[in-house]
């Protein structure tokens, strides 16, 4: 499974490379304004362009994607357009990111044009990353529709199945692929029962069909899910840093540094 890093934060990024386990970059709005922010704060007048050719050279070699911030198919296509020629000719490593259904609850104007956006630009031979996918059928549109990514939101699937049941959670607690029972009856959305189940969907249209598309596990949120996403076959996790951090902490692993250390010969270490 590659793993790519979920953030605009140049500095994460580069400690992220560094480790040589990163395979790529997943950024997004929010992702982008905290990372503004933090530099805003210290005092840097940032060059926002600047900032994301930055991002683009430490990830060299590797897909990062940029997302669009429109809503309708063609202002989007002229977006995800303008933001490929700008920056991609830096790397040759920019994926555009595109909402599978870029509508609001209570609008009607704006329904359906994801598709179409993912349709055209891939036809142009810019590649897509589909973000916001919620249920298997969005993913197989979009697959269809030629996508190179497919991200589903994990965590935020096992949000909402936990905050529609009432249980008080984290942002950052597991909830088991297996899904949840609340008063004996099982909490699913529309059979989906967990980011993980939605994630191995996703996976299982994919194979089963032969898409090119591959299933970028997003919204993950610890180790454990991880690790879920991993056996259910996701292609890609996109992880922030401190997941990744958290995936190699083990108290045991401590514990024997520890006992190590203690036993230490001192010859042993003389030896040249
Ligand atoms: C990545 O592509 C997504 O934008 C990101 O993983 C969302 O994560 P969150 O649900 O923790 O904000």
């Amino acid at each position: 499974m590659k793993i790519f890093i979920d953030s605009a934060d140049v500095d994460e990024i580069q400690q992220g490379y560094a480790w040589g386990v990163v395979d790529g970059v997943t950024t997004n709005p929010s992702l982008l304004k905290k990372a503004v922010e933090k530099r805003v704060k210290t005092g840097e007048r940032l060059d926002l362009k600047e900032y994301i050719t930055r991002i683009l050279e430490v990830a060299k070699g590797t897909p990062v994607s940029l997302e669009v911030t429109e809503f309708t198919a063609d202002k989007m296509i002229e977006q995800a357009k303008r933001l490929y020629a700008v920056f991609n000719p830096v790397a040759s490593n920019v994926y555009v990111k595109i909402p599978v259904n870029p509508a609001f609850k209570n609008s009607d104007t704006t329904h359906f044009d994801g598709i179409r956006a993912i349709r055209e630009l891939t036809g142009a031979g810019i590649p897509v990353n589909t973000t916001l996918i919620f249920t298997p059928e969005q993913a197989l549109l979009a697959a269809k529709a030629g996508a190179k990514f497919l991200s589903p939101f994990a965590g935020r699937i096992d949000d909402d199945l936990r905050g529609r049941s009432g249980m008080k959670f984290d942002k950052s607690d597991y909830y088991p692929a297996s899904g949840m029972t609340v008063d004996g009856r099982a909490v699913d959305d529309n059979g989906v029962v967990s980011g993980v189940d939605l994630v191995e969907q996703c996976v299982e249209i994919v194979n089963i069909y032969g898409f090119e598309a591959e299933v970028l596990a997003a919204s993950l949120r610890n180790p454990r899910q991880v690790r879920e996403a991993a056996l259910v076959g996701a292609h890609i996790a996109t992880l922030p840093f401190g997941v990744i951090k958290d995936m190699l902490k083990h108290h045991k692993t401590y514990e024997g540094m520890e006992l190590f250390t203690a036993d230490i010969v001192p010859e042993y270490e003389e030896i040249r």
